[in-house]
């Protein structure tokens, strides 16, 4: 009897005892998360501040918008965007349980033999940055209407910018449905680079600004044009490079791709160069119609909110992931960046903006079009031992042709989370050299 109990007792505190192991571990676990959940916070706030400050110093040393009609307008576009942030981060965990129940999730690969690369990440966290954003954009419509019929703006006015917001809307809604059905379906890659070519038709069937373009002035002087032809006419030439610019940019922040918070990271970052850029060109060269500002104004009331569904959404996904983006995001911004930069009338400095994406889809034609073996990822290489990322081949002979593995080549091993900065510090770079560009230029090119 005695015996029984005492192995009992002894049976009873070895359960007690991996009772009290397991509980240890799980709140060593639960520690470890908060302190990378602290972690992704503060590293995604920093980049978001960092995108932002240069526009909001602009801005705040230009005085604000000039008559009571824009401030109305800009004032109603931030209080949109700050509805869409919050919109997104309340989706956010909703939209990641959905997705992991539906089996809509991927590995890690970066992590690949540690216990973080052995979780299923759900997938297609860019649906709730792209609904909030169209939410957005249909809530702004209706506060620019109000503001513009209590500023006495006329109805054909009104109505002319209400076609491109919509047109622009229905490019960027298709965009997210196409880049859904990829995360539901893997669609193949022949079918992945067309996709935008539908999605982006919207936008030009209902194009009815200019189609003129400036001549540059080396290209005058070479074909020694009279002093007054400045610029031309190309009619369906201009219709046809638009649509290649949507295509590129969807395609471009999808390939540059795979590394915790890239594709958010590289998006927001351009978002908040284009927000510089119109508050730059609006302070420069205010326009005397009241309440809008043209082009400009336009494109602040695009980028904007999709600047703050992106910070919500880069708050998941920096690393270590909580969700990934999805080719739902990677479609989305791409699409959204395209469009705002046709809009806006600024595509040349867009695809300075776009620099690193340029380079990388350069670089990566020879995979893109399998002149070289394109493996189904194009990802580093994770060694468990030292944490640190190496560059992965794609031939037994030729490294991968991306900047991720460029990068790893030219500044050596490095996490994730270095890879990742270093990749996002030349995106700063690109955009600020877009910027003296366009200042030593001017003058000069046009
Ligand atoms: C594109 C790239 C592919 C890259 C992939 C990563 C080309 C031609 N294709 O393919 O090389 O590997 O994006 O997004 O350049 N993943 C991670 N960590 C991340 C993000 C994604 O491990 O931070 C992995 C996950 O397993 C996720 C998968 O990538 O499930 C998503 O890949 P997907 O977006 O479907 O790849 P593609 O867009 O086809
Ligand atoms: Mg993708």
């Amino acid at each position: 009897m005695t015996t029984t109990t005492t192995t009992r007792r002894a049976r009873g505190g070895g359960r007690e005892d991996a009772k009290t192991t397991r509980e240890r571990s799980r709140a060593r676990d639960g520690d470890e998360a908060a302190t990378w959940d602290a972690r992704r916070d503060a590293d995604a706030r920093a980049l978001g501040a960092l995108a932002l400050a240069p526009a909001a110093a602009a801005a705040a040393s230009a005085g604000g918008a000039s008559d009571a009609g824009a401030r109305a307008c800009v004032a109603s576009a931030a209080i949109v965007s700050w509805g869409a942030y919050a919109l997104t981060m309340r989706l956010l965990p909703t939209v990641g349980a959905k997705t992991l129940a539906r089996n809509m999730s991927g590995y890690d690969l970066n992590k690949k033999g540690t216990a973080l690369g052995e979780r299923r990440v759900p997938e297609s966290g860019g649906l709730a940055a792209g609904c909030a954003y169209a939410v957005a954009l249909t809530m702004q419509q209706l506060c620019q209407r109000v503001i513009r019929w209590w500023f006495g703006q006329s109805a054909s006015g009104t109505n002319a910018w209400a076609l491109e917001q919509n047109s622009a809307l229905a490019c960027v809604g298709f965009m997210i449905f196409l880049g859904f059905v990829d995360d539901v379906l893997d669609l193949p890659w022949r079918v992945k680079i067309i996709m935008p070519g539908f999605a982006a038709l919207p936008l030009l069937l209902s194009y009815s600004g200019g189609t003129t373009v400036l001549i540059p002035s080396p290209v005058r002087a070479m074909l020694e044009l009279p002093a007054g032809v400045r610029s031309v006419d190309i009619g369906p030439l201009y219709l046809c490079y638009m649509w290649l610019l949507v295509v590129f940019c969807s395609n471009s922040i999808n390939i540059h791709a795979g590394l915790n918070g890239l594709e958010a990271g590289q998006s927001l970052i351009i978002a908040g160069a284009i927000l510089l850029l119109n508050v730059l060109s609006l302070a420069n060269d205010p326009s005397t119609e009241p309440v809008t500002a043209g082009a400009h104004l336009f494109s602040i009331f695009l980028t904007l909110p999709f600047f703050a569904t992106t910070l919500a959404l880069l708050r998941h996904n920096w690393y270590p992931s909580k969700i990934f983006v999805g080719d739902t995001y990677t479609y989305f911004a791409g699409m959204t960046l395209g469009v705002v930069g046709t809009l806006g009338h600024f595509s040349e400095t867009l695809l300075l903006f776009f620099l690193p994406q340029v380079l990388n889809f350069v670089y990566s034609t020879p995979q893109l079009f399998k002149i070289v073996h394109c493996p189904r990822h194009r990802l580093p290489i994770f060694d468990p031992k030292t944490g640190l990322l190496h560059p992965s081949m794609a031939t037994e002979t030729r490294y991968n042709m991306n900047l991720v593995t460029l990068f790893l080549r030219l500044f050596g091993p490095c996490t994730e989370r270095v890879l990742c900065a270093r990749l996002l510090a030349f995106q700063f770079l690109s955009c600020a050299f877009a910027f003296v560009a366009r200042h030593a230029l001017t003058g000069v090119w046009k």
